[in-house]
C-alpha cells in the first residue's frame, strides 16, 4: 500500500503530525507518534563505510602512497612541492595521516647523481625490509629522471638513520624512467613501471617484469600498455603511476594518463589472475578512462593513485590527488597544489572496480540498498527522478551524505554527492531530488529523523510526520507507513 501523503492531507494535518512547522502545512505542537522508534543524527564515517571522508586527506602532497597497516600503523608518502627530500608518516588510522608528524627520511644531494627531481615515492615492505621505489633527476638536468631504491632494515621507516641507497633500477634502455610500483603475485615480484622507449614515439608507456631482488629485474621488460586514445594524449602522452590491486580472480592494474594538468586522469588495464602478466596479450585496457576531473564536487586533475584498506582490514580505499581548481598558471608540475586523497572504492556485481567520482568535500556518503532488494540495488537519480534499481555501472549517481537536517533539531538531510546542494525530498506522495530552496517548505520536505535498525541498517521518517518513511516500491521510493518493514528499511553501504 502507498501512502499518498498529499498536499491537501498534509495541510489538513491528516498524518498526526510533529511539530514546529517541520514541515509546510503542519499544524505547530503535534507530537510524533506515541512509542515512536528512537532517532540518531547524521552518520559518521565509522558507522558508514569506515573510510575516512576527510578531504584533502593531506595537503600538497601529490602521487600518494599509503601503505597497508603494518603492525597496526599505517604509512604515508608522497612527492613535495619542492621535489627535493623523501618524507614519512604514520598513523594508527588513515584519517590520523592527515595530522601525523612528517619525517623527512632522505634528501637529494646538493649536485650530481639524484640532485634533480625527486618524484612519486612509494613504500613497500619486502621481506622484512622496508623499501622505497622514487624516481630522480640530476643537478645538471633535473629531468634526467631514473629509477631508484632505498632499504632500511629498521622496523620504522620513519627513522632516517635506516635508509641506505641501494641503486638505480637499470632496465633495456637509458632512459626516462619512473613511477615503478612492486607487488607480489602467485610466487613471483614484479615491478610496474613507466619509460620512455627510444622506439616508441610517446612521452611513456607502462611495462612489466619480474625482480631477481628488490632493485634488479629479472626478466626483459614487457610494454603493457601506451597511450593511444585521445584521454591519454592531452598536452603528454602518458601512461604513468601504476598501481595493482588483486581482486576476484584478476589483476586490476590502473594508471594516470596526459598531461598533470585539469585532464590527467586515471585508466585501467585487468588481467586474469592465472594469466601469464609478463605476455602484453594478458593485459586488456579499458577503453575509456575510470575516474576523471569532476566539475560539480570541483576535483580536477585526479590520478597517480595507490590503494590500501580500511581499518575494516576489507573496505578497498583509492588514493589519490586531485586539485581544487582546474586552471594552472604556468607549468603544472610546479603547481603545488595536487593534494592527497581518499575514497571508497566499490565493486560492481561481477567484480569490476567502480572508481565513480572525485567526491570532494562534506562528510560520510552512502549508497541505500533497500532491505527488500539484492544488495546491488540501489536508490539512484536521473536529475530530479529518483529510481530504484541495479544499474550495475552506476555509482555518482548512487551517493549520499546524509547529513545535518535542512530542518535542524534531530533531523538529517540526504543530499546528492554529484549533484551537491541537491536533496531527496518528499512533494505530494513523490521523492525526488531538488536543488535546496532556502525556505521551511523545502526544509521540512527534505529532512528525516534518521531511525536506527538491525545489523547497521535505517529507515528514514519524513520529519514531522509520524508514518512518511521512504520505502521501496517496485523500483520507486515512496513514503509511507514503516510495515512491511524490509521495504522502508534500507542498507546504508
Ligand atoms: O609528480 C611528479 C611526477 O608527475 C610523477 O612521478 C608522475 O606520475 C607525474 O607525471
Amino acid at each position: 500500500m502507498t501512502y499518498d501523503v498529499s498536499r491537501r492531507m498534509l495541510l489538513r494535518g491528516g498524518l498526526g503530525v510533529a511539530a514546529t512547522g517541520l514541515v509546510a502545512g503542519f499544524p505547530a505542537g503535534a507530537a510524533a507518534a506515541p512509542g515512536a522508534a528512537p532517532t540518531a543524527p547524521a552518520p559518521t564515517d565509522a558507522d558508514v563505510s569506515g573510510v575516512p571522508t576527510l578531504d584533502p586527506l593531506v595537503t600538497q602532497r601529490a602521487d600518494p602512497f599509503v601503505t597497508h597497516p603494518v603492525d597496526g600503523t599505517y604509512y604515508f608518502t608522497g612527492s613535495v612541492p619542492e621535489y627535493d627530500r623523501l618524507v614519512v608518516r604514520g598513523a594508527p588510522t588513515i584519517a590520523g595521516l592527515a595530522t601525523a608528524t612528517e619525517t623527512v627520511v632522505w634528501r637529494r644531494p646538493a649536485s650530481g647523481r639524484l640532485g634533480g627531481h625527486i618524484w612519486a615515492p612509494e613504500l613497500h615492505r619486502i621481506g622484512g625490509r622496508w623499501y622505497i621505489y622514487f624516481a630522480a633527476g640530476d643537478s645538471d638536468d633535473v629531468f634526467r629522471i631514473r629509477m631508484y631504491v632505498l632499504e632500511s632494515a629498521l622496523a620504522d621507516p620513519r627513522d632516517p638513520a635506516g635508509w641506505q641507497l641501494r641503486g638505480q633500477i637499470r632496465t633495456e634502455w637509458d632512459s626516462f624512467a619512473l613511477d615503478a610500483t612492486t607487488f607480489a603475485h602467485r610466487g613471483h615480484r614484479y615491478l610496474v613501471w613507466a619509460q620512455s622507449e627510444p622506439e616508441i614515439a610517446v612521452n611513456s608507456s607502462l611495462y612489466i617484469a619480474q625482480l631477481a631482488n628488490p632493485w634488479t629485474l629479472a626478466t626483459k621488460p614487457v610494454r603493457i600498455a601506451t597511450p593511444t586514445r585521445s584521454w591519454e594524449v592531452q598536452g603528454f602522452a602518458v601512461n604513468e603511476g601504476a598501481a595493482v590491486l588483486v581482486r576476484n580472480g584478476r589483476v586490476f592494474l590502473t594508471f594516470s594518463a596526459s598531461a598533470t594538468d585539469s585532464r590527467y586522469c586515471m585508466g585501467l588495464l585487468t588481467a586474469d589472475a592465472d594469466a601469464d602478466l609478463l605476455d602484453h596479450r594478458s593485459w586488456v585496457k579499458r577503453p575509456e578512462p575510470v575516474f576523471v576531473s569532476n566539475e560539480q564536487t570541483r576535483r580536477w586533475g585526479p590520478g597517480h593513485n595507490s590503494f590500501t584498506v580500511a581499518e575494516d582490514g576489507v573496505t578497498d580505499v583509492l588514493v589519490y590527488h586531485a586539485r581544487d581548481y582546474r586552471d594552472i598558471t604556468g607549468d603544472p608540475l610546479y603547481d603545488p597544489n595536487r593534494h592527497a586523497r581518499v575514497q571508497k572504492l566499490y565493486w560492481d556485481a561481477d567484480g569490476t572496480p567502480l572508481f565513480g567520482i572525485p567526491v570532494g568535500a562534506g562528510g560520510p556518503i552512502v549508497r541505500l540498498s533497500p532491505a527488500d532488494a539484492s544488495r546491488y540495488t540501489f536508490v539512484r537519480h536521473v536529475g530530479s527522478t529518483v529510481v530504484v534499481d541495479t544499474d550495475s555501472r552506476a555509482l555518482a549517481d548512487t551517493q549520499f551524505r546524509i547529513g545535518a537536517g535542512l530542518a535542524g533539531a534531530d533531523t538529517v538531510s540526504v543530499q546528492s554527492v554529484d549533484q551537491p546542494g541537491w536533496y531527496l525530498r518528499v512533494v505530494d506522495g513523490a521523492v525526488r531530488l531538488d536543488p535546496a530552496r532556502d525556505d521551511a517548505g523545502f526544509a521540512g520536505q527534505a529532512s528525516f529523523h534518521r531511525v536506527p535498525r538491525a545489523n547497521g541498517r535505517v529507515s528514514l521518517r519524513l520529519a514531522g510526520v509520524s508514518s512518511a518513511f521512504l520505502r521501496h516500491e517496485d523500483g520507486r521510493l515512496t513514503v509511507g507507513p514503516a510495515v512491511p518493514a524490509h521495504q522502508s528499511t534500507f542498507r546504508l553501504t
